[in-house]
C-alpha cells in the first residue's frame, strides 16, 4: 500500500484516543476513532429496541446506519445518520451495551468494511481492539495500550464528571471498564489481543507527552 496506517489497540480507557489524536496532529495524518462507530451503532440500538441476538433485526438496522465522522479537528465527531451523537455516545448507557452489540459477527463485518475503505488511500491512526490484528494487518506501525486498571478507571470517572456526570460512581466506572475488557478480550469475533508485531505501550506512569515521543520515535524508526 501507498498509504501509512498505524493502528493502535488495547484495553478500555488506556488513553488510546489521546495517543491517536495527538500522534495525528503531529504527523498530519486523519484520526479515526473505530470505537465511537460501535458505540454509534449501540446507540441507534438501544433507540430503537434492536434485539442484537436477531440476525434478521441486526442486518435489517445496519442497513439504516449511515456514520460519518468530522475530524478535521481530530476530534471524535460523528453522525448517525445525520445527527451529532459524539456527546451521547459516551454516556453510560451506551458503554454499558456496547460490547455486546460490538460482539456481533454481522456488526463487526460491517465496520471493518467501512474502516478499510477509509484507510484505503489517506495516512491514517486508527484506534481500536482489532485494528493491527484484523482491519489493517498489514499497518506500518502497530501499538498495543494498556495501564494499570485502577488508574484507567479514575480517569474514565473524572472525564465523565467533567461532562457533568454526578451520578456514575467510580466503582461503575471500574465495574463497567472491567467487564468491556472481559468481553472484547474474550468474545469469538476477532477478540483484543496484542498483534505479534505490535509495540507495547503501557502508561500507567507516563505523561502524554512522554507516551507521544515515545510514539513518534517507534513511528521515525519504523517508516
Ligand atoms: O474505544 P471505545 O472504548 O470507545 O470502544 C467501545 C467498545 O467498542 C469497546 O469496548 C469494544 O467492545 C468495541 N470496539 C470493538 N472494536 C474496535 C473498537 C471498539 O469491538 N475496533
Amino acid at each position: 500500500r501507498k498509504n501509512l496506517v498505524i493502528a493502535i489497540d488495547g484495553y478500555s480507557s488506556c488513553g488510546k484516543s489521546t495517543l491517536a489524536k495527538a500522534l495525528a496532529k503531529k504527523l498530519g495524518f486523519i484520526y479515526i476513532d473505530s470505537g465511537a462507530m460501535y458505540r454509534a451503532v449501540t446507540l441507534y440500538f438501544i433507540r430503537n429496541n434492536v434485539d442484537v441476538n436477531n440476525q434478521e433485526a441486526v442486518a435489517n438496522a445496519l442497513e439504516h446506519i449511515e456514520l460519518n465522522f468530522h475530524s478535521r479537528d481530530y476530534q471524535s465527531h460523528i453522525t448517525l445518520n445525520g445527527e451529532e451523537v459524539s456527546e451521547e455516545i459516551r454516556q453510560m448507557p451506551v458503554s454499558e451495551y456496547v460490547s455486546e452489540v460490538s460482539a456481533n459477527k454481522l456488526v463487526r463485518k460491517d465496520m471493518v468494511k467501512q474502516q478499510q475503505r477509509m484507510g484505503k488511500s489517506k495516512n491514517i491512526v486508527m484506534d481500536g481492539r482489532d485494528i493491527g490484528t484484523t482491519v489493517f494487518e498489514d499497518a506500518a506501525v502497530k501499538f498495543f495500550m494498556t495501564a494499570d486498571p485502577k488508574i484507567r478507571a479514575e480517569r474514565r470517572f473524572k472525564e465523565l464528571q467533567s461532562k457533568g456526570d454526578t451520578t456514575t460512581t467510580l466503582e461503575e466506572v471500574f465495574e463497567n471498564l472491567a467487564h468491556r475488557d472481559y468481553a472484547d478480550t474474550t468474545r469469538a469475533e476477532s477478540p483484543l489481543t496484542r498483534a505479534e508485531d505490535a509495540i507495547i505501550l503501557d502508561n500507567t506512569e507516563l505523561t502524554e507527552t512522554e507516551q507521544l515521543d515515545f510514539a513518534l520515535d517507534m513511528v521515525h524508526q519504523h517508516l
